[in-house]
């Protein structure tokens, strides 16, 4: 991979304002990616990178609906997706261990989403 692969390249980010999506972030937009998150929750760990907020663009909405997966997608106009969403704290996957396994482990794979964007 050549060090310019990432500029002006279009990138979507599942989880993007957790703590992976959001490392993951800054280092594409250094690397001058365009990148656009989806995600149900607004910042969260970007809002601890600075000014990284204003440089992606966020596109609220959850992964496990293929209308937002769909709109995420249209609206980057991605070739390129790290998928990052997931309930990873320990506490709420006890409590609802099928919420868990629909964001984290069914992901793109099982659903609909795939034969829309293949
Ligand atoms: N951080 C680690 O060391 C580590 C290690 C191994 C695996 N992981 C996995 O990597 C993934 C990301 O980890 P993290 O530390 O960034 O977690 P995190 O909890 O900080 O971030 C997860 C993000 O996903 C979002 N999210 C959750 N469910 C969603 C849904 N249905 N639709 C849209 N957004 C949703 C949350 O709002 C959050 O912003 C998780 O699946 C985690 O289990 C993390």
């Amino acid at each position: 991979m050549t060090s310019d692969f990432w500029n002006g390249r279009s990138v979507l980010i599942t989880g993007i304002s957790g703590f992976l999506g959001a490392w993951l972030a800054r280092t594409l937009v250094d690397r001058k990616a365009q990148v656009v998150g989806l995600d149900q929750e607004p910042t969260g760990a970007l809002a601890l990178h600075g000014d990284l907020e204003e440089q992606v663009r966020v596109v609220p909405g959850n992964v496990c609906s293929v209308d937002d997966v769909a709109r995420a997608l249209d609206q980057s106009g991605a070739r390129t997706c790290f998928h990052l969403a997931g309930q990873s704290m320990i506490d709420p996957n006890g409590r609802s261990p099928f919420s868990r396994r629909s964001s984290s482990t069914r992901r793109f794979s099982g659903s609909p989403t795939c034969q829309l964007h293949p």
